[in-house]
């Protein structure tokens, strides 16, 4: 996490479907901070849905674009940052996306995160059940590794977002207090 000032950024990481879009959202306007949703920086990049750079380019080529989203969103001051499902599971990714950054897991239980998911294509990876079953296994280590973890299963992302604001400025106070003595 970020040391000194207080973190630049805080980065929302979590499964498909655990909120942090709508949280993300809620957050930046109750901290009056800038937004950046890396999927849809890809998508504008491309002109492409995800579903559509997945199908035309494959995921490894997703990956690659998911990289410098994050690195291009590690210059930003004052944001919160909506990470893709997976991108924290990518070892490069999740450097870029720690630097600077308080970074918060939206925990969500498998039930609530397969009711939330579309059914319409638009997350490949969790095309059925079991499929995301499997993966949500495979990535909890990698969430766990977030400074912070906060419950998105039944919470309205308004609560959500005041909660981990709450947080926020805990982890900020400290520092604050010393640069006041000064
Ligand atoms: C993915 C999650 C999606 C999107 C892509 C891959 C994943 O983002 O980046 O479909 O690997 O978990 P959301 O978590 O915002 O749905």
């Amino acid at each position: 996490m970020a040391s000194g000032r207080g973190p630049q950024r805080i980065v929302l990481v979590g499964f498909m479907g655990s909120g942090k879009s709508t949280v993300g959202a809620a957050l930046a306007r109750h901290l009056g901070w800038g937004f950046r949703d890396l999927d849809r920086w890809i998508e504008q990049r491309h002109g492409l849905t995800v579903a559509e750079i997945f199908r035309r380019h494959g995921e490894a080529f997703f990956r690659e674009e998911e990289r410098r989203a994050a690195r291009a969103a590690a210059r930003l001051r004052r944001h919160v940052v909506a990470a893709g499902g997976g991108a924290f599971a990518e070892d490069a990714t999740r450097e870029i996306l720690q630097a600077g950054s308080l970074t918060v897991w939206l925990r969500c239980g498998e039930g609530a995160l397969w009711r939330r998911l579309p059914r319409d294509g638009s997350r490949p990876l969790a095309a059925d059940r079991g499929r995301m079953r499997r993966l949500l296994g495979e990535r909890e280590p990698s969430y766990r590794l977030a400074d912070l973890a906060v419950d998105s299963s039944r919470a309205a992302p308004d609560e959500v977002a005041r909660r981990i604001a709450e947080a926020a400025s805990l982890e900020a106070a400290p520092a604050r207090r010393t640069a006041k003595k000064r």
